[in-house]
């Protein structure tokens, strides 16, 4: 079965043709995974700017399914579905992909899955490097979401815990704003990081141990918190008055070693509660040099298979959505046409 996937959850517009390999241990093949970033508009307001980014995806959809379509090699009558982001994610957004979607699948008689973004991220990990020892352990660390996932069964996907308040990606985006350095800013606070000493800006740790009064059913000691963090960086900038560039980079490599430090302890102490087999970590932030050293370094010494997407997977993209959606397909029905976007999407059941 060959699939196209849809993806406008946020600033990027992007399809993608993803196909069965009729292997196991590999079970899809990217054909084609065509990417239009939004990311020079919003630059210029230093974060994505919802109104914008819905008019964007409604100039770009069509081109860039077309463009998937034809460097896939692949017919509309080649394919077997479609599979489109519902949620979460920005609502205007999501409405372009998903009228689009509908829209072609009526067209074309074509059946179609709508799924969820996160799962989409989890599943770029299989994309990549097959299904992955289970239970595994996936972290999804995003500008939107840092949450813990089980996967105990292939398609199955527990979450275990979440951030309190901003996402991983969101305080580096904060950070790099409030020192100037432009947007997103994840990527240049990860380079400038490389310069500075990470331990010169004391900056505090959170750890939480309570349960989440939102979120009763998560025990809540698995919980990741980083606008404390956020805040301190602004105190501590304050303070210092005018800023070198040596001071930049300090800040950059102090936050990001607290951040990391963060994101790799709890994953891997959900590892070992949940006695996983192998640790995954997908979402933008995945792309973060130091973040994938210091899981190399821990999978290593804890002798459990570790896994990142590669950078053009780790970042919203359609062919994690085809992929999911794939899984779908086989598992069970499709979707009838009467799905809408969701902003707030919770997980399958
Ligand atoms: O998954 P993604 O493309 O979109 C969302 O679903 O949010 O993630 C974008 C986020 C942004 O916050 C960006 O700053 C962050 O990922 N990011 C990074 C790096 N590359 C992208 N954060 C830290 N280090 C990086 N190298
Ligand atoms: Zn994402």
């Amino acid at each position: 079965m060959r699939i196209l996937g849809i993806e406008t959850s946020c600033d990027e517009t992007s399809a993608a043709v993803v196909e069965e390999t009729g292997d196991a241990a590999t079970p899809w093949a990217i054909r084609s995974n065509v990417v239009a970033s939004q990311v020079t508009i919003h630059r210029e307001w230093g974060g994505v700017v919802p109104e914008l980014a819905s008019r964007q995806h409604i100039r770009d959809i069509c081109g860039v399914v077309e463009r998937a379509l034809e460097s896939s090699g692949v017919a509309w009558g080649d394919l077997g579905g479609i599979s489109v982001t519902q949620g979460p994610g920005l609502v205007g957004s999501l409405l372009v992909g998903v009228a689009f979607a509908k829209a072609a699948a009526a067209a074309m008689r074509l059946p179609i899955v709508a799924v969820h973004h996160l799962v989409g991220h989890i599943e770029s990990l299989t994309l990549e490097n097959g299904e992955l020892p289970l239970p595994a352990i996936v972290l999804v660390v995003s500008g939107g979401h840092t949450s813990l996932f089980l996967v105990a069964q292939p398609g199955q996907y527990q979450l275990l815990s979440r951030t309190r308040d901003d996402a991983a990606g969101e305080a580096y985006d904060k950070v790099a704003k409030l020192l100037g350095l432009g947007y997103p800013g994840g990527p240049i606070v990860d380079r400038l990081a490389r310069a500075g000493d990470d331990r010169a800006v004391p900056l505090p740790t959170t750890r939480l141990t309570h349960a989440d009064r939102n979120h009763p059913e998560l025990k809540g000691d698995l919980d990741f918190s980083f606008s404390g963090l956020k805040t301190a960086v602004s105190h501590y900038v304050r303070q210092k008055g005018k800023l070198e560039e040596r001071d930049i980079g300090d800040i950059c490599a102090s936050f990001q070693r607290i951040v990391v430090k963060a994101l790799v302890e709890q994953t891997f102490d959900a590892a070992r509660r949940y006695r996983a087999r192998s640790v995954g970590v997908a979402g933008g932030v995945s792309a973060n040099s130091r973040l994938r050293e210091e899981l190399k370094i821990r999978g290593d010494a804890r002798e459990l298979p570790t896994f990142v997407p590669s950078l053009q997977l780790s970042t919203d993209n359609a062919a994690m959505i085809a992929a999911a959606g794939l899984r779908v397909f086989r598992a069970g029905p499709a979707s009838s046409l009467d799905f809408n976007a969701d902003a707030s999407l919770g997980l399958p059941a």
